[in-house]
């Protein structure tokens, strides 16, 4: 009597090929990020990266939804597949990469420190005060912050940046460490309130982050992104934003 053949097993799931399916891939954001992402005064989502995953999901003929989150748990929600990836301005850090996979890398974004334009002792992220700086819970300022001696009850954490610059305009905290291209925006929206102080800190990367497993969609990002870095979109789309 031969042995009944082994039940065929499920072919692993290629991920462009369910994105493809969805005709739509799903993306975490902070919405409250500019100039990344961030909502007009018409309450539309615009910004960088809204521009260029419009464009890469164009490219790879599916729709673009996004999905604003936390971004304290954004790695923790893309694992529980909330969402198929995260196009956030987000850094690319081995913590990070010990999770996840980033499509990328499609900017840089060292971390700055910004402070009241008044403000003449503050040079360097040394000068501030325990208590006296501000950031984004779960960014990589807070990371860098932690890292040079800053503990959790020595700064203030706020759920998005533009939170921390109104504590900064009243004096609550007397520093933010942000990303180094997130820093004209705020500069720009209050003239002559903030300047950003000393040298930019650290050589980052900015990514998509993709699950470990969602391989075919990593390559499909990657490829997009390498193109529009060929053919000048992404040029043009951190002129419009960036202004570099
Ligand atoms: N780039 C920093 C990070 O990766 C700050 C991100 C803030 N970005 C955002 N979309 N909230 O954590």
């Amino acid at each position: 009597q031969p042995a009944p053949a082994p039940a065929p097993q499920p072919a692993a799931e290629n991920s462009l090929e369910r994105v493809k399916k969805a005709g739509k891939i799903v993306a975490g954001l902070d919405d409250a990020y500019p100039p990344m992402g961030f909502r007009n005064e018409k309450g539309e989502l615009v910004g960088f990266d809204i521009d260029m995953a419009k464009e890469i999901s164009k490219r790879i003929g599916v729709e673009i939804v996004w999905q604003p989150t936390v971004w304290d748990t954004v790695v923790a929600s893309l694992k529980a597949k909330k969402f198929d990836v995260i196009i956030s301005g987000m850094n690319i850090t081995e913590k990070r990469l010990a999770e996840v996979n980033f499509a990328g890398p499609y900017g840089k974004a060292g971390q700055a420190l910004v402070v009241k334009a008044s403000n003449n002792t503050i040079k360097t992220i040394r000068d501030v005060k325990p208590g006296k700086l501000g950031t984004q819970s779960g960014s990589t300022g807070y990371e860098y912050a932690k890292n040079n001696g800053f503990k959790d009850d020595q700064m203030r954490l706020y759920k998005e940046f533009p939170l921390a610059f109104n504590d900064l305009a009243i004096g609550r905290i007397d520093a933010i460490i942000i990303d180094a291209f997130a820093v004209k925006t705020y500069l720009d929206k209050k003239p002559g309130t903030f300047k950003q102080v000393g040298d930019i800190m650290g050589d980052e990367k900015i990514g998509i982050a993709v699950r470990k497993e969602d391989k075919e969609l990593l390559d499909a990002l990657n490829k997009a992104i390498a193109d529009m870095k060929k053919d000048g979109t992404l040029t043009k789309i951190s002129e419009k934003w960036l202004g570099f």
